[in-house]
């Protein structure tokens, strides 16, 4: 095997902890002597031990002298787990082959350094690219402390995301819906309009066998989501968010206390109530800059606010899935950083739903940049992701 063997052998270990190591990064790690695989490891979960530290306890031999291979900068510092560079040298490991640097400041080149100083020799950027791949969602929410958001939606190849009648089931085939699942898994966070709620009744979980379910955060600014919707059903088990935008109600989640005061019970307290005793959190956040024209009542959740309390709760990247109501107002705060567009083998025509709804623009120079990062067949239907070039607005 060579080098670059060890090294993707590395990443395909560390993809292994996907959908359970948020909100940090996905790393493995590879321990080679004369030539022989002589340990591996990944991060699983978070607060466990890292790639590097569970590489180390699958030896059955010395490390003395090996190399190892590590997709991301070993850290050098105190966090929920002691340092890697520690572990690397305690073992006598000769050399470390590290993929992508940690952006992370609390490492960012240091664990390097600590390991040079050790008197190790250290490769840097090896496959890198390949091994940023794993983590751009670490990438993001290291340095600003916001969700990585990636906008989903699936179409027909004449862009309509329903039938004139408003009918979108379904519009892709099964195994694209498939990979769907699968992001809803990586993802910690899923975030739909009101809108969707009422028109599709969806439960916006993880149908993999083993899968994890993202947190459902519904934007709903005046609690119009019926007591008895999929959503509110299944609140007890399945974390939900439901976020209003009441201007004359205090900012963030509404406590059960600050709500239960029975005699001052009006139909948004008892609103919120009913909500609460389903499971689910309120999370009040007017857009205190825009209200709705003259008529606070009628604001809506101020998205960037919004990412910047979810990040608050470890919430790292969130799958949005529209629908086009509320992918437009996200893309106009400038939270999205990926978009991922399922593209189906039929045209549907007429007067119907598009994926970026609004009022648009009136010239090409004002839209939203992107590059194309990835096209994919899957089945019958196309993923064409795409990275957002001039939308960041919230950073
Ligand atoms: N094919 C697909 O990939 C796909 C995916 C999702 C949905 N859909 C389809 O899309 C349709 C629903 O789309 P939609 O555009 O009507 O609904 P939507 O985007 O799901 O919801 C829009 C509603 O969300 C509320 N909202 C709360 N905060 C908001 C904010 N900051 N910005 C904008 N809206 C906010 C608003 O209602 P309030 O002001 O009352 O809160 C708004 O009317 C359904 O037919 C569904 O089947 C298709």
């Amino acid at each position: 095997m060579s080098e670059q063997d060890y090294m993707r052998r590395a990443i395909e270990l560390a993809r292994k902890g996907e959908g359970w190591c948020h909100p940090n990064p996905m790393v493995g790690a590879v321990i080679v002597k004369d030539g022989r695989i002589i340990g591996e490891g990944y991060h699983a979960r978070c607060g466990e031990l890292h790639a590097e530290r569970n590489a180390i306890a699958s030896l059955r031999e010395s490390a003395r002298g090996a190399t190892i291979y590590v997709t991301l900068e070993p850290c050098c510092h105190y966090g929920r787990t002691p340092p890697c560079t520690e572990a690397i040298i305690e073992q006598k490991i000769a050399r470390v082959v590290i993929g992508s640097r940690d952006p992370n400041p609390r490492v960012s080149g240091g664990g390097a350094k600590v390991l040079r100083e050790a008197g190790i020799e250290v490769v840097e950027d090896f496959l890198r690219e390949e091994c940023d791949a794993l983590n751009p969602v670490f990438f993001h929410y290291i340095t600003t402390k916001t969700p990585y958001v990636i906008m989903k939606y699936a179409m027909t190849a004449d862009g309509k995301i329903a039938t004139k009648t408003g009918a979108s089931k379904w519009i892709t085939g099964e195994a694209a819906r498939g990979r769907v699942q699968q992001m809803r898994h990586a993802c910690m966070g899923i975030m739909a309009g009101i809108g969707t709620v009422l028109a599709d009744d969806p439960m916006l979980n993880c149908r993999i066998e083993g899968g994890r379910d993202p947190v459902r955060i519904i934007c709903d600014s005046s609690l119009k989501i019926p007591a008895d919707s999929a959503i509110c059903r299944t609140a007890k088990d399945i974390p939900t968010i439901v976020v209003s935008a009441f201007a004359d109600l205090p900012d963030g989640e509404i406590s059960t206390a600050e709500n239960g005061n029975a005699d001052a019970a009006s139909s948004v307290q008892e609103k919120i109530q009913t909500l609460q005793k389903c499971g689910i959190r309120v999370l009040n956040v007017p857009d205190r800059n825009h209200p709705g024209g003259t008529r606070p009542e009628n604001s809506r959740p101020d998205l960037r606010r919004l990412i910047q309390l979810l990040g608050g709760m470890e919430i790292d990247s969130i799958l949005l899935e529209g629908g086009g109501t509320l992918n437009e107002s996200a893309l106009q705060a400038g939270i999205v950083q990926e978009v991922r567009a399922f593209i189906a083998p039929k045209l549907f025509g007429g007067q119907a739903k598009t994926p970026v709804e609004g009022s648009g623009i009136s010239v090409p120079d004002e839209a939203v940049q992107m590059s194309v990062t990835g096209v994919e067949q899957i089945g019958a239907d196309l993923m064409v992701s795409f990275r957002v070039e001039n939308g960041s607005k919230s950073q």
